[in-house]
């Protein structure tokens, strides 16, 4: 894996994950023996697009990895503001720093930012396409939370469309056995065509489209909710419609299997009552401190530092 990019989340193989999941695994459980690993390397954060998880999480790895941090969050505070090239930028920050984590509002970025880079660079969220290190953390979620990452029934509703984090994660758990999707969704909002075709149907993995979250959310292992997301709409009036499609609250739980868990990438908006965060069930915010813990293992294995 060392100098490896993670761009996609079939970059890695299920051997290669299974290993970034154990060191998580291994750095929660003692987090002090962790805390000078990547003493003197250097994390790159160019975040073109609001973040709050995906950026505070690689910083605050790095930081407890003994490593330090350069970026922007901000990209008019950098000199793509004046014109520069993705390439232009990516070649300088490759010189300053050891790895670079990246998020873009255009769909392919990160690919092109790889191609330019000479150390690795982690695709931190590219416009609708792909989150793969949200998917990373989802994964270990489920491995943690549900005791095995094979065999379950997945209802994941919302944007199925435009959410890059449903994409990521279709996609990786299109490689673990037994595996169930139901797609719960308006229908402006379906998955695109070519998940459906490329992924699930070519993987002969069972799936359902579905428009009511009422109708199938006691047959479900896990719930992953999503936010609609306003950024990628062009059409206002749209999203003002179809915002408040999807609420979960306790009504709803009520019906849903004792040992489903809840997850959602965050930020949540509307479609999660905040009454359902004291259900036991609720894992949003447990996955989010997962995501920390992954990042730290991803980026001692991208490091080669053991
Ligand atoms: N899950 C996620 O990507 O959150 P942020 O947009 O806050 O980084």
């Amino acid at each position: 894996m060392i100098n490896k990019h993670l761009i996609d989340p079939m970059d890695f193989s299920i051997y290669e994950l299974d290993e970034i999941f154990k060191l998580a695994q291994e750095i929660i459980a003692e987090p002090k023996r962790f805390s000078h690993m990547c003493d003197g390397k250097i994390l790159a954060a160019l975040f073109y697009e609001p973040s709050t998880r995906t950026r505070f999480s690689f910083e605050a790895a790095m930081m407890r990895l003994g490593g330090n941090i350069l970026g922007f969050s901000e990209p008019n505070s950098s000199s793509a503001s004046k014109g520069e090239t993705l390439a232009d930028t990516i070649k300088m920050v490759s010189i300053y720093a050891d790895v670079i984590a990246m998020r873009h509002p255009k769909e392919g970025s990160a690919r092109v930012a790889s191609k330019y880079s000479s150390v690795p660079v982690i695709n931190a969220g590219d416009g609708g396409h792909q989150h793969p290190t949200q998917t990373l953390t989802d994964l270990l979620t489920i491995k943690i939370l549900k005791k095995k990452l094979t065999g379950h029934t997945i209802g994941i509703c919302g944007d199925l469309k435009y959410g890059r984090t449903v994409h990521s994660l279709i996609k990786a758990m299109s490689r673990y056995e037994n595996i169930k999707f139901i797609l719960i969704s308006p229908k402006e909002l379906k998955i695109p065509e070519y998940i459906k075709e490329e992924i699930l149907s070519k993987n002969n993995i069972e799936f359902k489209e579905v428009e009511r979250l009422e109708e199938v959310i006691s047959e479900l292992d896990i719930l992953y909710m999503t936010r609609i997301q306003k950024e990628r709409f062009f059409n206002e009036e749209e999203y003002l419609r179809l915002k408040d499609s999807y609420i979960l609250d306790l009504e709803k739980m009520n019906v849903a299997k004792d040992d489903m868990i809840v997850m959602h990438p965050l930020p949540r908006v509307n479609e999660i009552a905040m009454e359902v965060d004291y259900d036991s069930r609720a894992a949003y915010f447990k996955q989010a401190e997962y995501g920390m813990y992954v990042r730290m293992a991803l980026i001692v294995k991208l490091l080669g530092v053991m």
